[in-house]
């Protein structure tokens, strides 16, 4: 990939980070509230095999890099059917469109205690950037706030360090 297409692909793509936290927990102030409405369904993904063009209603549109063991780097978009029982073949109540990658390369040997959900445009050319923290779960169910970025440093194209300032206005725990 040349460098000049690495240059413009991080000044116009969205920027999307999930933090699975080791934070130590904070002290639990119960505030939290019951939901409003719940329901169940169920997600029906089928991959595109090659031969299964006509039922599938997801598929790999990157390959996994190599370079770890959990299918890193490949990005699936789906279109898939949900349903309110398990019968794949039950009319569907609604779709779920969009993608998902995996950007795992190692498991943490630390324990899951949540995850913030951050997200918006990256724009690397000025000097700090706000991003949305749009949720979170476990220690940070349902948070919201801001993370200001802020590049450290960097060295070409192979390296940086980006400082995130993380402040968070809507706490339950
Ligand atoms: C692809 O999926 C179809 C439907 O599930 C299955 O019948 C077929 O054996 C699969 N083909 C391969 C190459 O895995
Ligand atoms: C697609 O799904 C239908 C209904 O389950 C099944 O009869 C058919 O064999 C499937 N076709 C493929 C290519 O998997
Ligand atoms: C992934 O690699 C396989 C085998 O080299 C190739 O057939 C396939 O087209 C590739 N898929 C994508 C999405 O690049």
């Amino acid at each position: 990939m040349s460098k000049s297409f690495i240059g413009k692909a991080c000044t116009s793509v969205f920027f999307i980070l999930l933090i699975q936290s080791a934070f130590a927990r904070s002290s639990k102030l119960s505030k939290q509230k019951s939901p409003c409405k719940t329901f169940t369904l169920y997600l029906h993904d089928t991959l595109f095999n090659v031969t299964n063009a006509a039922n599938a209603t997801s598929t790999a549109i990157t390959n996994a890099t190599g370079i770890s063991n959990f299918q890193f780097g490949t990005l699936i978009v789906f279109d898939d059917p949900l349903t309110l029982d398990q019968h794949i073949l039950s009319s569907p109540v609604a779709r779920a469109q969009g993608f998902f990658f995996y950007d795992m390369k190692t498991r943490y040997m630390l324990d899951y205690q949540g995850t913030l959900n951050l997200m918006g445009a990256d724009l690397m050319d000025q000097k700090t950037r706000d991003i949305s923290v749009v949720g979170g779960t476990g220690d940070f169910f349902m948070t919201r706030g801001i993370a200001t970025l802020r590049t450290d440093t960097t060295q070409g194209f192979a390296y940086f360090r980006l400082k995130l300032n993380i402040k968070l206005y809507e706490c339950y725990y």
